[in-house]
């Protein structure tokens, strides 16, 4: 067996039914998770050779069961470049969840607004990336059973389920923004004047993850939603400094919306046309 298949025999053994839908919370959106139903609690490092995840504000597990009658598997925490993992490592679980079968992934993070017209708990549909990170979790041999050698980015952001978010939105009056999302390494927030560099070049919110899940999962041919909760505005773009417990707040405040968002979608998505 290699190593996905010992990865996913423990997962199948834990799960309660086959998952349609995968879905990553970002900082401080790990409570999203206690709308899951019944839900299986299966921590990382259950999984053989899933990396566990260090940041205190992850939880570090799947969780899986029923949210908004959807079958969902559901990761609480996600791991980052910035803890020191190579993005192999990071995407090895949106591997993993492709192979289990998932049909679509929704992934969700906290980042820093640099749009003007964004404020703090503001949500994001990102409809492209700038990939600030220097790196790609392609790098070396390709795992030609999952994708292409060079695979095509056009579409990483699906944009059927863009418009489907946006009909979602619109039945619950929630405003939501769309945009390019900027992917840096951190662990370090941005300079003002990398914020006013990565503005010109078009971007509308920055944070440290997501651009390798997606890269990994337009390879495998996943289609992907992403949604960025605005938690901050970006550095410099008000006189003041920033900080993690900033994040934190707003995510905590503003996680609601982001729920009822994510069940709207859930109810919206097509039974098997995906
Ligand atoms: N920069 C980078 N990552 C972030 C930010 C930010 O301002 N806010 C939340 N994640």
């Amino acid at each position: 067996m290699n190593r996905f298949e010992q990865s996913l025999a423990e997962l199948r053994a834990r799960l309660p039914e086959q998952p349609e839908f995968g879905i990553v919370l970002g900082s401080g959106l790990g409570p999203i998770a206690q709308q899951i139903e019944n839900p299986s609690v299966i921590p990382y490092g259950e999984i053989p050779h899933m990396a566990v995840t260090t940041n205190e504000d992850h939880a570090g597990r799947f969780l899986a069961g029923r949210l908004s009658g959807r079958r969902v598997l559901c990761m609480q925490g996600r791991l980052h470049g910035y803890e020191g993992y190579d993005p192999e490592t990071i995407v090895y679980p949106i591997r993993l969840m492709k192979l289990l079968g998932i049909r679509a992934l929704l992934l969700t993070n906290a980042a820093g607004g640099m749009n003007p017209d964004f404020a703090p708990g503001d949500l994001m549909i990102i409809e492209d990336h700038l990939n600030f990170t220097g790196k790609s979790p392609l790098t070396g041999a390709n795992m030609d059973e999952l994708g292409p050698r060079f695979h095509d980015m056009t579409y990483a952001y699906d944009p059927a389920l863009r418009e489907l978010a946006d009909q979602a939105t619109a039945d619950c009056g929630i405003t939501l923004h769309h945009g390019v999302y900027v992917g840096v390494n951190g662990p370090q927030f941005e300079t003002p004047a990398e914020i006013r560099a990565y503005r010109l070049l078009g971007g509308d919110a920055v944070g440290m993850s997501t651009v390798f899940e997606v890269i990994a999962a337009a390879h495998c041919g996943l289609p992907v939603l992403a949604i960025s909760m605005i938690t901050n505005m970006a550095a410099g773009m008000l006189p003041k400094p920033l900080s993690g417990a900033e994040v934190n707040e707003t995510a905590d405040q503003h996680g609601g919306t982001l729920q009822t968002l994510i069940r709207r979608i859930l109810e919206r998505l097509p039974g098997q046309t995906l």
